[in-house]
């Protein structure tokens, strides 16, 4: 698949199939992950793959009660290894969002490519899913996703609401 297709299709999908994910398949997303860039090279990360259906459904009310997230065979868990460094820029250890969050991202296109569905989680409680999980202290949990094949694999089709060039792009000054 094109790269701007895999772009432009995607969606957050959240009806999945049972359907479990080859071996394979998720290798190649994982992979997209691996590689990501981060500052310095820094990779402070951990994914956690949630296969257990019983974690699975424990995670549900910890999410907002986002029902459809234990649908999928895996749930994926993107945590973020505080930094005692400000690593030169404004953020400080609040960068690690902007590493997980990019590593994340090449994840959900990766997933778009290979056909599955995935839908990023940002309502969790993170002190409850890091009990859950069993997330060491110096981690925060940046983002989860569900991920496995769609339902309905039209979702790819369907609308995009999104504001014009005009409003998001300005030339030279703000
Ligand atoms: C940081 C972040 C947090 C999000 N949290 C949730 C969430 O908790 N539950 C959910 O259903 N969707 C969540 N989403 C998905 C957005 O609602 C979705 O990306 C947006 O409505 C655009 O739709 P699209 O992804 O289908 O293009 C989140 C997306 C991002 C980037």
């Amino acid at each position: 698949m094109d790269f701007y297709e895999i772009i432009r299709t995607r969606r957050s999908v959240r009806a999945f199939k049972k359907d479990s994910i080859p071996e394979e398949v998720l290798n190649r997303v994982l992979e997209a992950v691996r590689v990501a860039p981060s500052g310095s090279n820094r990779q402070p990360w951990k994914f956690i793959l949630v296969k257990d259906r019983t974690l699975k459904q424990k995670m549900v009310p910890v999410c907002n009660n986002q029902k459809f997230m234990d649908e999928a065979p895996l749930i994926i868990v993107a945590c973020g290894k505080k930094l005692p460094i400000n690593r030169g820029g404004y953020m400080g250890e609040m960068s690690i969002l902007l590493d997980v969050a990019t590593a994340f991202t090449q994840l959900i296109l990766a997933a778009r490519a290979e056909g599955l569905g995935t839908c990023w989680i940002g309502a969790f409680n993170n002190d409850e899913l890091k009990k859950l999980l069993e997330v060491p202290d110096g981690y925060e949990v940046v983002a989860a996703t569900p991920l496995g094949y769609p339902s309905d694999p039209s979702v790819f089709a369907g609308p995009k609401s999104r504001k014009t060039m005009n409003e998001i792009v300005s030339v030279n000054k703000f």
